[in-house]
């Protein structure tokens, strides 16, 4: 069925050129199967401007050289370079010093380097949602087996949303971590992170935030929210693949090890001792993945020039879009809250009658729309809904108002066709 959707107030902010910034990425120029592919796996990763893929060739073209070692031409540019996209990284996250900021190689290495490697105690208390990414949840689990720590999942709300009251009441001073997901891969819901880090201070807990899918979609300053650790992955926001943004803060990170050590992470070795560098070389142990990192200076570029706040709008103005579409459409559950200002660029449901693979298999074939379908590494999530997963829309900044009417309306017509379907 043919709809015509009106924009209003959620109209795409009329300074960001949603048409010359698609122009930047080569593979929307492209036809799959004969049509132009519909991303909507941003969450997953999202696709890569030509200015971060020339930014990767250049370093192969012109410095293939390792950083910090070598005193050569090639090693000292790319040494520079390195240094130069930490400062980026620093000031995109508001860090008062670069040398808070590692290069790691996603994500999921920031936040095992603090679960595993703090001083824990027998008894220490560890604090997440229940919804968290697997990314936090099993390293949790390990450093419970490992230390014999305390687990607690602070319960979330029925629309899966963060509940700042039940967190405050879990909260005492056995709490040695409170490890939290800024923005939910599942809702995109994130979490009043001020008062979290304040409340979690006040009985002398650190916090870490899981920022893989907040980092990409808002501006966070780390130095506002106090915060002492973060993890982020760059591929998740138009950078290379298998490059993780990692921010200790320097009154916070003490003797924090590294998850691997070896080769440069270290001052001096002897045959029976070794004394590890200070931060954030400590964590940069062996050969970086140096295209990767210069790459992603070329990303932090490309979305400061857009501006975080212009990015956050666009993602909820499609979201708006789709969500006003689908509401009310029989057939079509919405997991999460139903106002889309809280969610983001994430749009995940279910089709009664359909499983989530089957949606996003349908959508995929009939139109090259590409979603991501299952439990997105929530497992513990889906099994307390007790669910099977869920399909997953992300947009972001290239995706249009017809990508997502697109969208809405392959899903209607989904919802339309398996209506009374039992599985
Ligand atoms: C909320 C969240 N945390 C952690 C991760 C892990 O990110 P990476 O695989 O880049 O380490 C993801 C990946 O999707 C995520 O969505």
């Amino acid at each position: 069925m043919q709809r015509t959707y009106t924009v209003d107030r959620h109209a795409i902010p009329a300074h960001m050129d949603v048409g010359r910034i698609r122009r930047d990425f080569p593979v929307l120029g492209k036809k799959i199967e004969g049509k132009p592919p519909i991303y909507f796996d941003n969450a997953c990763q999202t696709l890569r401007p030509r200015q971060v893929i020339e930014a990767v060739s250049e370093y192969y073209e012109s410095f293939p050289a390792c950083a910090g070692r070598s005193v050569h031409k090639l090693a000292t540019e790319v040494s520079l370079r390195c240094d130069d996209v930490r400062a980026k990284a620093a000031a995109f996250f508001g860090a008062d010093d670069p040398s808070e900021i590692a290069f790691m190689k996603n994500t999921t290495e920031g936040l095992n380097t603090v679960i595993m490697g703090l001083p824990w105690r027998k008894g220490d208390e560890v604090v997440t949602t229940d919804y968290e990414h697997n990314s936090v949840h099993v390293p949790v689990l390990r450093a419970r087996d490992s230390f014999q720590l305390k687990h607690r999942t602070i319960k979330s709300g029925d629309d899966v949303t963060f509940d700042l009251s039940a967190f405050e009441e879990g909260m005492s001073r056995k709490v040695r971590l409170v490890a939290v997901c800024l923005t939910s891969n599942v809702t995109g819901c994130t979490i009043p992170a001020k008062e979290v880090v304040d409340i979690a201070h006040s009985y002398g807990a650190k916090v870490l935030l899981d920022a893989a899918q907040a980092a990409p979609s808002m501006g966070i300053d780390v130095r506002r929210l106090g915060v002492d650790f973060l993890a982020a992955s760059a591929h998740k926001m138009l950078g290379p693949s298998g490059v993780g943004l990692f921010y200790a803060r320097s009154g916070s990170v003490g003797d924090l090890p590294p998850v691997m050590c070896g080769g440069h992470g270290v001052v001096d070795t002897t045959y029976d001792s070794y004394k590890l560098l200070p931060p954030p070389e400590r964590f940069e142990t062996g050969l970086q993945n140096y295209s990767g990192i210069i790459g992603t200076g070329a990303a932090l570029d490309y979305l400061s020039s857009i501006g975080m706040d212009e990015v956050r709008d666009h993602e909820i103005a499609l979201n708006s879009r789709i969500t006003r579409a689908l509401r009310g459409v029989d057939g079509v559950e919405l997991l999460g809250p139903s106002d889309p200002n809280l969610r983001s660029g994430i749009f995940s449901f279910n089709v009664r009658g359909l499983s989530p693979h089957d949606v996003a298999m349908i959508l995929d074939n009939s139109r090259n729309i590409m979603m991501r379908s299952g439990m997105h590494c929530c497992h513990p999530l889906f099994h307390a809904l007790g669910i099977e997963g869920c399909a997953r829309a992300s947009v972001y900044i290239y995706n249009t108002p017809q990508e997502a009417d697109l969208f809405s309306e392959s899903v209607e017509g989904l919802a339309e066709g398996f209506k009374g379907r039992k599985r």
